[in-house]
C-alpha cells in the first residue's frame, strides 16, 4: 500500500477543550504521521473558500461561523492509504452514527462541533493541503 498524504483540521470545539494532543495521539496511533501542523484562527474568507463546495447547503453559514469561532489546528498527515486511514479513525460525520473508538465517537459534541475534518479523496487532499500550506512547510 502506497504512502500518501491527507489533510486534517482539529476543529474549534476540540481546541477549546484542550484536546489537540489527545486527537493527534489518536491519529498517530492509527498509523498517521504529522508532517506539517499549525494553529491558526481561520478568517471568514478562508472558511468560505475552504467550504465553497457546501455553499448552497442550508448549514453553510453556521459551518463558517463555527469554523471561525476559535483556533483550529491544520495538519498534513502521511501514512499508508492516508485518506481512508484518517476517515476510518475520524468516524462518521454525525457522532451519533460514529463507531466506538473513533475520534468523533470519543470527542465530538454534535454534527457541527464534530472535532475533526479530513479530506474525502486524494485529489481533495492535494487541493486542501495547498489551500493552507506552502511546500516548504511540509517536512516528511
Ligand atoms: S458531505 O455531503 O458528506 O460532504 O457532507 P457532510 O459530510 O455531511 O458535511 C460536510 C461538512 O459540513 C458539516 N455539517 C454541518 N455543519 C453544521 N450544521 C450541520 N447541520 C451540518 N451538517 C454537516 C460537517 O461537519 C462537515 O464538515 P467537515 O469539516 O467537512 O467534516
Amino acid at each position: 500500500m502506497a504512502v500518501t498524504r491527507t489533510f486534517s483540521i482539529i476543529k474549534p470545539d476540540a481546541t477549546r477543550r484542550n484536546l489537540t494532543g489527545a486527537v493527534t495521539k489518536m491519529l498517530e496511533e492509527a498509523g498517521l504521521r504529522v508532517v506539517a501542523s499549525k494553529r491558526i484562527q481561520m478568517t471568514k474568507e478562508q472558511a468560505e473558500g475552504f467550504y465553497a463546495v457546501h455553499k448552497e447547503r442550508p448549514f453553510f453559514g453556521e459551518l463558517v461561523a463555527f469554523m471561525t469561532s476559535g483556533p483550529v489546528v491544520v495538519q498534513v498527515l502521511e501514512g499508508e492509504d492516508a485518506v481512508k486511514r484518517n476517515r476510518d479513525v475520524m468516524g462518521a460525520t454525525n457522532p451519533a452514527d460514529a463507531a466506538e473508538g473513533t475520534i468523533r465517537k470519543t470527542y465530538a459534541e454534535s454534527i457541527e462541533a464534530n472535532s475533526v475534518h479530513g479530506s474525502d479523496s486524494e485529489e481533495n487532499a492535494r487541493i486542501e493541503i495547498e489551500f493552507f500550506f506552502k511546500p516548504e512547510e511540509i517536512v516528511g
